[in-house]
């Protein structure tokens, strides 16, 4: 099977969950990440990042409950590590900061904890909180931080009830290219 096509399959057998209290399914969180990743100008990996950062959610069981949903504080890294497995690391890279990247600019901007959504301020608890300066200059030296902050900013927006976006299918070249050829 390619990696386009288990993606593909991963996504038809859990996608259509909710994603955590918000009014859009996981697949459709994804596919808003990556639309405002577009209209962003950003380069094709960091669209697949953007559409794939919550890859680890889909390949681990999905809890419906609240308490549950402490796992989450770990699926950035799962993801990023079955992404890093059939991509490189501008793909996997972000995918594993993009949690770091919440808690990050929860210390270092000052209007960013006022726009979070009500389970996204829950969910910060769950992942430690706002980042200590120690925390904040160690997350600095990560070479792809940069592109973790933007990726979070689309993850932030892509909770729109109702946006018409690209399907998934239409990713498939994007993944393909990305994808590195079986060792
Ligand atoms: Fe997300």
């Amino acid at each position: 099977m390619s990696v386009a096509d288990e993606i593909f399959a991963i996504y038809a057998r859990r996608g259509s969950g909710a994603y955590f209290g918000e009014p859009v399914t996981m697949l459709d969180h994804g596919l808003q990440a990556a639309h405002f990743a577009r209209i962003d100008g950003a380069a094709p990996a960091l669209v697949a990042a953007a559409l794939l950062h919550d890859i680890g959610h889909l390949i681990e069981d999905v809890p419906d409950d609240l308490a549950d949903w402490i796992s989450d504080a770990r699926h950035e890294e799962s993801g990023a590590r079955w992404l890093g497995a059939h991509f490189g690391a501008p793909v996997s890279e972000p995918v594993r900061l993009h949690v770091p990247a919440k808690r990050y600019l929860c210390a270092v901007d000052r209007g960013y904890f006022g726009e979070l959504s009500a389970a996204s301020v829950v969910t910060l608890k769950l992942q430690g909180g706002r980042m200590s300066p120690a925390e904040i200059a160690a997350f600095e030296r990560e070479p792809f931080h940069a592109e973790a902050v933007r990726v979070r900013r689309w993850d932030d927006r892509g909770k729109v009830a109702g946006l018409e976006t690209r399907g998934l299918a239409d990713y498939r070249g994007l993944i393909e290219m990305l994808a590195r050829a079986p060792a």
